[in-house]
């Protein structure tokens, strides 16, 4: 097994399920020491717990990444434990499905809060800690929603927007520290996000959507987690040390296809 990220330590966001538990992982399996971090301290456990029992490095810190105070902790817990701090990867991410003439102030402060507002939180405060260790990686999860509309996600695709333009500015401001800060966007994957979306569908119904989402991309075929936990590693590693302010789309060429 590859231990390219070998006496790193990364914090994943979001970690407790999906794409954010998928990303812990692979960092782990490239080996660094990983903070699984959740809103919810059970997921982060079991998370933390499985890698460990894997093998790996993990400790499991619970915080709301949308509130500073708890970043500003998860981070220097971090520190404290781990000895510093390599690789933030901001992927926690919410979504509420709803036009904008229906989104409540409360519904956008919760999606901005956590989707944008969140993201730059957990970067701002990882800076200092990668400084002191002489570079580091910053990954924001963006999405093809950025690029590619979908009604009812007004405010997602413009908090998702705003992650790849955030890391398209924050690599000019912290490059000369050798922090590099890329995005991704997935497009559809197999988490526990996509499910939700289905859960008022008939079983048929939600059979023929996700037949459709498949036909939609040049694989045909829904993305899995490990998809963009292995694009994280790489873009965390010395394979793309001349890799920053670029937005890495991992969505099986849903994006390429021309669309009538
Ligand atoms: N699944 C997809 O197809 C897809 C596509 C494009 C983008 N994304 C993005 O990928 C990221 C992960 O999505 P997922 O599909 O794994 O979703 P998910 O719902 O399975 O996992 C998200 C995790 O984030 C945690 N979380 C939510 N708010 C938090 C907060 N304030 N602080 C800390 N943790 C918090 C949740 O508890 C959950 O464990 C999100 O940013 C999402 O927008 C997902």
């Amino acid at each position: 097994m590859s231990q390219e990220l070998k006496g790193q330590v990364a914090i994943v966001t979001g970690a407790g399920s999906g794409l954010g538990e998928a990303s812990a992982r692979c960092l782990s399996e490239a080996g660094a020491s990983v903070v699984v971090n959740d809103i919810h301290q059970d997921e982060a456990d079991r998370v933390a717990m499985s890698i460990v029992e894997s093998g790996g490095v993990a400790v499991a810190i619970a915080a709301d990444i949308s509130q500073s105070s708890e970043v500003a902790r998860l981070v220097s817990t971090t520190v404290d434990r781990l000895g510093g701090l390599d690789i933030m990867h901001a992927n926690a991410g919410v979504e509420r499905y709803k036009t904008l003439e229906t989104t409540s102030d409360e519904d956008m402060d919760f999606l901005i809060g956590v989707d944008l507002r969140g993201a730059l939180i957990c970067a701002r405060h990882s800076i200092p800690a990668m400084r002191n260790r002489g570079g580091g990686s910053i990954i924001f999860t963006s999405s093809v929603q950025a690029t590619h509309s979908l009604p009812g996600c007004v405010v997602y695709a413009a908090a998702k927007a705003g992650v790849i333009a955030a890391a398209r500015t924050l690599a000019l401001e912290v490059g000369v520290d050798a922090i590099r800060v890329n995005s991704v966007s997935p497009g559809t994957h197999d988490t526990p996000m996509l499910t939700r979306n289905f859960d008022s569908y008939e079983t048929d119904e939600a059979l023929e959507v996700i037949e459709s989402i498949k036909q939609a991309n040049a694989l045909k075929r829904i993305g899995t987690a490990e998809d963009i936990g292995n694009a994280v590693v790489f873009l965390c590693s010395a394979k793309a040390n001349y890799i920053t302010g670029i937005n890495l789309v991992v969505d099986g060429g849903f994006t390429a296809v021309k669309k009538l």
